[in-house]
């Protein structure tokens, strides 16, 4: 049996370097994950996985720092240095956020730029974390043996991983050969955890949908990412009968701040289960719990960013837009108003397993809302799907996001020889 942590976007920030005053509030309020707090947060995480006797590796697939600043590698390497010296294999890749990416603190009214690392540098500073114990590596991946017929295969931050495809496949191959099992992590999910991020190009890597073919056809069952900071898990299939799932886990550091535990039995079924990065930490929080203040950050942010609507949109009741429309709505949707509506929707999607399946009166009541302006969605679908095909058949697009179809996010068993994704009832 093979059990390992999973925890990723750590983003810590060294809080000397400015975390404070009107310039640090005003961006926090775009943001779901806590910057300030991270030390806190951090070290009450790794206290409990460190208490864990039982799960003695922690794979960590990026984003270590706020925006890659020398100072927070410095902490976090610091820290992975103590889980180590607690007996724990730690193993990481980069993220986006970790090197050559624009860093910045905050005094005051002002926000200001601040020294980063390269990419160039970032290898050196991690060397320790899976590059030197691997058995096999080129410039972006490495291959680690996790334990005894396991390996990990660790892929670096690219947008585009093409160039490093031919390595990636080989190592596939070659643990084929070897009669091993062979699992990855890398920072960008190649799926995307929900149809609506097919739309940012940074939600995925470049290509993803080809990548996870190739992939799903050579043999990786399977990919550990973050980035989007959200839990899901993500399959495809291909016409060969292979198959691929991407396993994204929230921040460490913002909702939905959860650790994935995983075990793999000798058949090759591996267990996931999904919990609080922590069940407290040393913060003034307000009054609230680890896990209301995490979910006050996420609506806050989400709020703030609805609140671009108009103000008599966003505060209209679900009631109101019913009887404009001539229906009623189900007397438990009739108060709540459309900014609040709207949040728990998103909010749905990032921490999983939350779906407004068909039959709920959320998704009756928003699929007559769309037949009701059927015209105006017409009108939008004929605008917007020359830009991208998913907004061809709108109330299909949005009957997906809010979870027609029931996905298994947090807790699952999935049989790494046939890709079969099952419940598992905690
Ligand atoms: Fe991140
Ligand atoms: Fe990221």
């Amino acid at each position: 049996m093979h059990s390992f942590y999973v925890m990723t976007d750590l983003h810590y920030f060294e809080h000397s370097l400015g975390a404070a005053g009107e310039a640090y509030e005003a961006r926090s309020l775009t943001d779901q994950k806590c910057i300030a707090e991270t030390g806190a947060i951090l070290d009450a995480a790794f206290a409990r996985i460190a208490q864990d006797s039982d799960t003695n590796i922690v794979i960590i697939p990026g984003d270590h720092t706020f925006n890659g600043e020398p100072e927070s590698h410095a902490a976090v390497i610091a820290k992975l240095n103590a889980l180590r010296a607690l007996g724990k294999q730690v193993y990481v890749v980069s993220g986006n956020h970790d090197g050559d990416h624009e860093a910045y603190a905050f005094r005051d009214a002002e926000q200001f730029t601040i020294p980063n690392v390269t990419r160039e540098e970032l290898k050196a500073l991690y060397h320790d974390f899976g590059p030197a114990q691997a058995i096999a590596q080129d410039e972006l991946c490495y291959v680690v043996q996790l334990g005894e017929g396991l390996r990990l295969l660790g892929v670096n931050y690219a947008h585009d991983i093409a160039p490093h495809l031919p390595f990636i496949l080989e190592q596939v191959a070659a643990a084929k050969r070897d009669g091993q099992r062979i699992i990855g992590m890398m920072h960008v999910p190649v799926l995307p955890g929900s149809p609506i991020l097919t739309l940012p190009s940074d939600a995925t890597i470049k290509g993803g949908a080809q990548v996870a073919a190739q992939l799903a056809d050579a043999g990786l069952p399977l990919l550990f990412t973050g980035h989007m900071h959200m839990q899901s898990v993500t399959k495809t299939t291909t016409p060969q009968g292979g198959f691929f799932i991407d396993i994204c886990t929230g921040s460490v550091v913002g909702g939905p701040a959860m650790v994935r535990k995983c075990a793999i039995d000798a058949a090759g079924r591996m267990t996931i289960t999904s919990a609080p990065s922590v069940t407290d930490f040393d913060w003034d929080k307000n009054g609230m719990t680890a896990e209301e203040y995490f979910i006050w950050r996420f609506e806050r942010k989400i709020k703030h960013e609805l609140r671009k609507m108009p103000r008599v949109v966003q505060n209209m009741k679900l009631g109101t837009i019913a009887t404009l429309l001539c229906f009623r709505a189900p007397k438990s949707l009739r108060k709540r108003r459309l900014i609040d509506a709207c949040a728990d929707i998103v909010r749905r999607v990032f921490y999983g397993d939350q779906s407004y399946t068909s039959e709920t009166p959320e998704h009756i009541f928003l699929m007559k809302v769309l037949r009701r302006c059927r015209l105006l969605v017409r009108i939008a679908q004929k605008k917007l799907a020359p830009k991208n095909a998913i907004f061809a058949d709108l109330p299909a697009l949005v009957s997906a996001l809010l979870g027609k179809d029931v996905k298994i996010d947090n807790h699952c068993v999935i049989d790494l020889n046939t890709g079969e994704i099952a419940p598992l009832e905690l």
